[in-house]
């Protein structure tokens, strides 16, 4: 596009219930890999060229303070189409606050769509005598889509209903209209104050402004990709969008030099760097950052994580909102709640959950522990099945463990409670009070030997079963 090209305003179509979805939910709301479907042809548009885009919605406050908060107020306008009443009246809602010369049309619900998709689409205004441009695409199984009607010369005629085609000649067409549309903003205005309800739906629609705008001037047809156009209407179309959306975040990372194996699920929107190796079946999502030489092994669920460089994170780890900084180790079957912070070089092993825990450098817990609230030091060693009692069914109280310290296997920490610079737990203490720096705690009771007494013990315990 040409810097002296008029400006572009952008129109997407998010109102109304989506009643197909069968959900409480408004439709452009459901979340496809990690993002509500409306995201996808906002980003589009901006990055196709728009200087402005409008979202047509029902007025819900949800949708308008997600998109405000993630483009900003002044790029985004929200323009409130109450009642839906089709995507004609949709428009013409959408219109209302548009400011430049061009309009694009994209729907709310074509989640697939790129940029790229849309930019012959934009072009096609700058040929003379060309005021409106439509996408479209050839689908094998075009039912449910608006078809293309040509005349003799190939000429496009009109955009003519799935519920409104008039014979098997017609529902035989394959060229589809993909929803998607560029426009001269004025002549939009004219052909949209037109629009009359008379179809199948009662609805106005939008596509027959392709009919009255071919009268005056050539409809430019521009043919897509067949799998740009997925709209999503119901869960079924949901579910495929988000096969197709997994498979091109794998290839989108793979491109850029991240081993991805089979499966491996990525949201929109995670950064990968370069020489990382994603597991099957691992699952990545929000706004996960991993760093280079990063491998996250089979099975591993990453919830806005953050993870460094030359992290190994073993199969099967849950990780959510925490960071693990360079050269940590991480499970296998580790599970990282929100607010852990594991930092560099530190070891958290098999079956061990932090909370809300910072675990210094070079710290270890290798197994079977419970870390809530707790700052663990640089190099302390927590031992197998320590819990850090930190809850008491009304309040949550900090522990702190010092640097260099030893935590005896299947001790408990009963918070607060504060373990000095290289103190030594006992194995098996129960820990209560304050243990100074250096110092040896053992809180457990003194074990007794009875020599010969597990014979009696035996009699004893076969004659009270007897009774
Ligand atoms: C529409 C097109 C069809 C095209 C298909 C491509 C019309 C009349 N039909 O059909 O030709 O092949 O998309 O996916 O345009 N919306 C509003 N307000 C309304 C109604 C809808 O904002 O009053 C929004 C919806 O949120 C949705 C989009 O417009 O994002 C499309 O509406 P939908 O009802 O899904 O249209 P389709 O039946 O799929
Ligand atoms: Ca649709």
């Amino acid at each position: 596009m040409t810097t002296s090209a008029p400006r572009l305003s952008a129109i997407v179509l998010a109102a109304g219930k989506g009643t197909r979805m069968k959900s409480q939910l408004p439709k452009v709301l459901h979340p496809l890999c990690g993002r509500p479907l409306v995201d996808y042809p906002v980003q589009a548009a901006f990055e196709a060229g728009a200087d402005q885009v409008v979202v047509v919605t029902s007025g819900q406050p949800e949708l308008t303070a997600a998109l405000e908060a993630r483009y900003g107020k002044e790029r985004i306008s929200i323009a409130v189409q109450d009642p839906p009443r089709g995507t004609g009246d949709a428009v013409r809602a959408g219109l209302s606050a548009v400011k430049h010369p061009r309009t694009l049309i994209l729907y709310g619900d074509t989640p697939l769509l790129r940029a790229q998709d849309l930019t012959g689409l934009i072009q096609a205004l700058d040929v003379a005598g060309q005021e409106l441009s439509i996408l479209t695409a050839l689908l094998d199984v075009p039912f449910g889509y608006g078809r293309v009607l040509r005349d003799a010369a190939g000429n496009v005629q009109e955009v003519r209903e799935q519920r409104d085609l008039q014979s098997d000649a017609e529902r035989a067409i394959r060229e589809v209209n993909a929803g998607m549309y560029a426009a001269n903003t004025e002549k939009l205005r004219a052909a949209v104050a037109e629009l009359q309800p008379n179809n199948a739906q009662g609805e106005y629609y939008l596509t027959d402004i392709v009919a009255s705008l071919a009268k005056i001037s050539r409809v430019a047809p521009v043919q897509g990709e067949a799998e740009a156009l997925l709209g999503v209407n119901d869960r079924a179309d949901l579910g495929r969008a988000e096969e197709l959306l997994f498979a091109r975040n794998r290839d989108q990372h793979r491109k850029a030099g991240v081993t991805v194996h089979g499966d491996a699920r990525i949201d929109s929107g995670v950064e990968i760097a370069a020489d990382v190796e994603i597991g099957a079946g691992v699952s990545l999502r929000g706004n996960t950052k991993i760093g280079t030489g990063t491998r996250v092994d089979v099975g591993s669920v990453l919830v806005d994580a953050q993870i460094g460089e030359n992290v190994e994170v073993k199969p099967y780890c849950v990780i959510a909102q925490s960071s693990v900084g360079d050269r940590a180790q991480l499970g296998p079957f580790a599970h990282l709640r929100p607010d852990s912070e594991i930092e560099a070089e530190a070891h958290v092993g098999n079956f061990v959950e932090t909370k809300k825990t910072r675990v210094r450098r070079g710290a270890k817990a290798n197994h079977l522990a419970y870390l809530g609230d707790a700052d663990v030091g640089e190099r302390a060693n927590i031992g197998a099945g320590t819990i850090v009692c930190n809850y008491d069914g009304f309040v949550k109280r900090q522990t702190t463990i010092g640097e260099g310290a030893f935590i005896g296997s299947d001790s408990q920490l009963i918070a607060p409670v504060t373990i000095g610079k290289n103190a030594y737990v006992g194995t098996g203490s129960t820990i209560t009070e304050d243990v100074p720096e250096g110092a040896l705690a053992i809180g457990r009771a003194r074990q007794v030997n009875k020599p010969g007494y597990a014979a009696k013990l035996r009699e004893k315990l076969a004659a009270a079963k007897k009774k």
